[in-house]
């Protein structure tokens, strides 16, 4: 879900309405089955409310259709429903105290029915299904105990089993919003004259750069001119300030009709700015944000990435280039799973956290259980003041710039390319590689935004493949190696935003199963690895080409330029330029993502927002 909260100036104006919309449109990635405001006005003895199912869009229609009066302060919420349906009454704002209180939350309280039941008893109303009320009218029982928002908000927080961030406003009080936070985002905006509240930057980015971040277990008390931190009893507490440092307008589509086709033409630049800095005139890797004592590093003796999604199939490619040049072993696991096995970690163990939010609650709690067995933990992240890398050992930020799409793609490119930094410096620093060899490793990976730029520049054909077919109901997709992984992100592409039914597979284990699927057009993707290689891959892989066009395949082929011998059996082929094996998939993976996104739009469909999805999840 995405949360905003907002105070202004005393008297009454638009702007509380305007920020709250606005910072929900830049949020709405977050989850967009309802949305919904509440506003506080001085003399009013109730909070203004709005709420609607569905897109923002239609919140928006309702508050055309029926106005709401000018504030001093607004709560604002986008959801990605858990707990009961995308209904109007099931969308944030919740009420209670006959209307004088708002609350909106993000999370699952995962006691609400032992705490519906208490409320239920002492004579509460409930209207809606969700954990939500059940802590508006916890709240406003102890906002009648105390008579003070802030305290009531720490008593509430104190209660609540699970995750939540909940921001609550009060007829009593016009001029504040209160916020609290467990295990969920919450982040300040410091503005002059007014101050805000976010799930991320993106809510107040518009309005402030200057933040403060938050720890866990807080509760935060905003007016105009006033930020109030401490901690769940009560206690005072500091945030820490930090400078967001990309404009609004980096997240703005930019003449572009969608933000992911804006967002693949940024992959040049975000693979560009995350190599950025982080090497010295002599070639040697610098990587000076990474804070972490060098001889940890050295110790290490087993590496496990941990990650969900698309972040999970950079992960697999870490493992391909960390074992190559580094010579140690990594096993890749979703965060999800390796948090709830036994697994084998101890002091030498690096754990690889890749997440583009810093959020995605899968991956937080396997960051928490890898370093309570002692393991280091370092995050690949592309939010600054996000809980993940607060939580980790070492950070190394990945600097794609805000995405808004919700499936990944220039996150994509630029964790897979700190993942080969990651490699790079390991190698470096345990001698596995002499200087020059990274050295030239290093330029190849300079060189590759250009390349980048250039599979960009070709995929008009990519596109016109793709319209052709929109009445496709099953795709596959087919790699080895470092294709492998790519051949997953392709068909998780398809999956997302296309709703088609999409495998990838390791072309090897084909034979194994997977070529019963096969039948007359069967359409068939398949990566092919470079042609000169040392390996004998690329032989290979022409053989299942060639295994599943006798049986029918249409195949569709991503191969690198020269390739004279593949072009033979394929039915289309998509070109990219050459690479060193390792760093292919930075390629490879670009005419998927613009297949599955031109295939989706010729259905009509909405690219940045999938159905079911969000980008950011925050529940486990
Ligand atoms: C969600 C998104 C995916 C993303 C995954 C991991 O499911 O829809 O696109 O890959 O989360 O997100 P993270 O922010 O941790 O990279």
């Amino acid at each position: 879900c995405g949360i905003v909260g907002y105070v202004g100036p005393a008297e009454a104006s638009s702007r509380p309405l305007d920020v709250a919309l606005d910072g929900l449109r830049r949020l709405e990635y977050r989850g967009y089955d309802s949305a919904g405001v509440a506003l506080v006005a001085p003399g009013r003895d109730d909070v203004a409310v709005a709420k609607k199912s569905g897109k923002l869009a239609n919140l928006v229609e309702e508050l055309d259709a029926r106005p709401l009066p000018g504030a001093t302060a607004s709560i604002g919420h986008t959801r990605w429903a858990t707990h009961g349906g995308p209904t109007d009454v099931n969308a944030h704002p919740h009420l209670a105290d006959g209307g004088r209180l708002a609350v909106i939350h993000n999370g699952i309280v995962e006691n609400f029915a032992s705490l519906r039941a208490g409320l239920v008893a002492d004579g509460a109303v409930l209207l809606s299904e969700t954990d939500t009320e059940v802590t508006a009218h916890l709240l406003a029982r102890e906002y009648r105990a105390t008579g003070d928002l802030t305290s009531a908000m720490a008593a509430t927080a104190r209660q609540l089993e699970g995750t939540f961030t909940l921001l609550a406003v009060h007829a009593d009080a016009p001029g504040t919003v209160v916020g609290a936070r467990h295990d969920s985002p919450l982040v300040v905006g410091l503005g002059d004259g007014e101050n805000f509240l976010g799930s991320d930057v993106a809510a107040f980015v518009a309005s402030t750069h200057e933040a403060l971040e938050l720890a866990q277990d807080q509760v935060v008390t905003i007016t105009a001119t006033s930020v109030e931190v401490s901690d769940f009893d009560g206690a005072p507490a500091e945030g820490k300030r930090f400078t967001v440092d990309w404009d609004a307008a980096a997240a703005e589509k930019g003449g572009f009709d969608s933000f992911m086709d804006k967002e693949i033409h940024d992959q040049p630049q975000a693979v560009a700015d995350t190599l950025l800095g982080r090497s010295d005139a002599q070639g040697r890797l610098v990587l000076d944000d990474l804070r972490i004592d060098e001889s940890v590093l050295r110790s290490v003796d087993k590496i496990i990435v941990i990650a969900c999604g698309t972040a999970a199939y950079a992960g697999h490619v870490a493992k391909y280039a960390i074992e190559h040049w580094c010579r140690i072993p990594v096993e890749v696991e979703l965060a999800h799973e390796f948090r709830y096995r036994d697994p084998i970690v101890d002091a030498r163990t690096l754990v690889v956290a890749i997440s583009q939010s810093g959020e995605t609650m899968d991956t937080l709690m396997a960051v928490r259980h890898a370093r309570e067995q002692g393991a280091t933990v370092l995050s690949i992240v592309n939010t600054h003041g996000s809980t993940i890398p607060r939580e980790s050992d070492a950070v190394l930020y990945t600097h794609a710039g805000p995405e808004i799409a919700v499936a990944s793609t220039k996150a994509f490119l630029s964790q897979i390319t700190a993942a080969y930094l990651l490699g790079l410096y390991l190698a470096q620093l345990r001698g596995n590689k002499y200087p020059d060899e990274i050295a030239t490793l290093l330029d190849e990976l300079r060189d590759m935004p250009r390349k980048v730029r250039t599979v960009i520049e070709r995929s008009e054909y990519v596109r016109a493949t793709a319209r052709s077919m929109a009445d496709a109901d099953k795709v596959l997709f087919l790699g080895r190696h470092v294709g492998f992984p790519v051949a997953l992100e392709g068909a998780l592409k398809l999956k997302e935003l296309a709703y088609i039914h999409a495998e990838g597979f390791a072309a090897g284990e084909l034979k194994h199963g997977p070529i019963a699927l096969i039948d007359a057009g069967q359409p068939v993707f398949v990566v092919v690895p470079s042609p000169h290689g040392r390996d004998q891959l690329h032989s290979k892989i022409v053989s299942n080409i060639q295994e599943i066009r006798a049986r029918g395949a249409r195949t569709l082929v991503i191969a690198e330029d020269g390739d004279d011998e593949v072009r033979r059996y394929a039915d289309e082929i998509f070109w990219i330029p050459q690479s060193p094996s390792l760093l292919q998939p930075l390629l490879a993976v670009v005419p998927l993502q613009i297949f599955a996104m031109a295939l989706a739009g010729a259905k009509g469909l909405d690219v940045d927002q999938p159905r079911n999805l969000a980008k950011s999840v925050t529940v486990e």
